[in-house]
């Protein structure tokens, strides 16, 4: 996702794409779903997140397509895995998952140029049963949006259908990270905010390419990133959850680019 502090105060006008756009994205994205579909059955206690990364790199190249992660502003790694109170950009490294552990594993790949992004929660085993009403939260939250997105609904709704969900719920939006416009550029206009008032910002017009992905977590909405220089954590150690998808906006709706071809974006987390 964005970080919101890199942004230019103007953002540029969303490009508008074509049909042949579309079917590009329609690619990438599903590769990417794939990818995380791929990984559900790893994800188990004892598997360190390099492991994960080792997997989705791999099935990434191997599919010919590129990992769009590895060397973008200097990070190192193919996908994103963001456990417990970790609320985005987490490094794969040595720590394996112990039971009860939600992770977000976020995986982009190019594919003939194009960007496909997203990710999921997984659980390791059972978790307790406030981190799957995290989870869920999460989930719905970016589905009430993607049930507003079409043409003439704004930016502004988005974020404000995001947000009244998840505080009638006692969760908190992260407002530090934004989702973005997506396609040939990885991150582009326009800052697709998880929070704001109905009827603001950007009129969304078919073929905008965007992603909406939501960080939702159980305490406050504050968040700190480490001196890594990539992890972000909620202040108060609570418990963090986001769920992404890339999207076109159609003349009637939306097309969700990645959309599990399994049937596994939605979590399904055991709880303990
Ligand atoms: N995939 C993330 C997003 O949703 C971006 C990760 S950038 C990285 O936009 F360098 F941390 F991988
Ligand atoms: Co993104
Ligand atoms: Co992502």
């Amino acid at each position: 996702m964005t970080d919101l502090l890199d942004m230019p105060v103007r953002e540029a006008a969303p490009k508008l794409h074509s049909a042949d756009d579309f079917a590009g994205m329609r690619k990438a994205g599903r590769l990417a779903a794939e990818c995380l579909d791929m990984l559900t059955d790893h994800v188990r206690p004892g598997v360190t997140t390099e492991a994960l990364d080792d997997l989705a790199r791999s099935f990434v190249l191997d599919h010919g397509a590129l990992p769009a992660c590895l060397f973008y502003r200097g990070y190192r790694h193919t996908v994103c895995t963001s456990i417990n109170h970790v609320v985005c950009h987490g490094i794969p490294g040595p720590r394996a998952l112990r039971e009860g552990d939600i992770v977000n594993i976020d995986v982009t790949v190019i594919v003939d140029g194009w960007h496909g992004d997203t990710s999921r929660m997984y659980g390791a085993g059972p978790v307790s049963p406030r981190a799957k009403r995290l989870v869920d939260i999460t989930y719905e939250s970016l589905n009430r949006a993607l049930a507003i997105v079409k043409p003439g609904a704004t930016v502004g709704d988005i974020g404000h259908i995001i947000q009244t969900y998840v505080e009638a719920n006692r969760c908190s939006v992260v407002q530090d990270f934004c989702g973005h416009g997506v396609g040939r550029v990885f991150h582009d206009s326009p800052n697709i905010l998880h929070y704001g008032r109905p009827g603001t910002g950007q009129v969304l017009k078919p073929g905008m390419f965007f992603t909406i992905e939501p960080m939702v977590n159980l305490g406050r909405k504050d968040v700190k990133v480490l001196s890594d220089g990539w992890t972000a954590v909620t202040r108060d150690k609570s418990l963090s959850a986001q769920c992404e998808h890339s999207i076109g906006v159609t003349e009637t709706g939306v097309e969700v680019f990645t959309a599990s071809p399994m049937g596994l974006f939605q979590p399904e987390i055991l709880s303990a």
